[in-house]
């Protein structure tokens, strides 16, 4: 028999971040992303899972930064960012990207060749979505972002970099055939 969910912690009368919290949001897996931008002219990424689309017409994505990083500054500095879908054996970039206040200039890792103009993409990633912030809210100590997808940049088919249990993965086979006809969800 499946167990059932229990009660762990109640947590409204806490205002500090709490292991419990962190230990059931552990259990979701997620695709890896770096949310990209410009900082004094150069490019750099951090490392996000909490990226979503939130809209399909016209396309719209959203990121959730901590207010306090280097990339939630930059982009409400240029109102633009980019997003690129990292792929399995991308582990490196993202580990750049995930190094808590340490430098993530990306230039090891970018399209050479890409336009000052557009977000810095990261060479090899699945997908890049370069986007116009569109609305930012701050929510508690992050801020979400908006971005109105101005081009697909890039695009591969390829493994995706997975993330679950605190550990970079690569996907398992799936577990049943693809939906038949031509369904269309916000992330398909
Ligand atoms: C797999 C993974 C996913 C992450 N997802 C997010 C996220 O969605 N939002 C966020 O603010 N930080 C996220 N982080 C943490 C940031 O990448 C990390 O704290 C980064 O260093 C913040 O930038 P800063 O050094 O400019 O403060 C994630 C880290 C990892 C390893």
């Amino acid at each position: 028999m499946t167990p059932g969910l229990r009660l762990v912690t109640d947590l409204t009368s806490r205002s500090m971040p709490t292991a419990e919290f962190a230990d059931a949001m552990s259990a979701l897996a997620s695709g890896v992303v770096l949310v990209t931008c410009r900082v004094g002219a150069r490019p750099w990424g951090m490392t996000v899972t909490a990226f979503a689309s939130a809209s399909a017409d016209p396309p719209t994505v959203l990121v959730s930064l901590g207010s306090e990083t280097t990339s939630a500054r930059a982009i409400r500095e240029t109102q633009s960012f980019g997003v690129s879908i990292l792929a399995a054996d991308q582990l490196a970039v993202a580990r750049l990207g995930s190094a808590p206040g340490q430098a993530k200039f990306l230039e090891p890792f970018v399209e050479p060749d890409e336009g000052r103009a557009a977000s810095p993409a990261v060479a090899g990633a699945l997908a890049h979505l370069d986007c116009e912030l569109c609305e930012d809210v701050r929510v508690a100590d992050h801020t979400i972002a908006f971005g109105r997808v101005r081009s697909v940049r890039a695009s591969r088919s390829g493994a995706p970099l997975v993330y679950h249990g605190r550990s970079f993965r690569t996907l398992a086979d799936p577990v049943h055939q693809p939906t038949e006809g031509n369904v269309q969800w916000l992330s398909s």
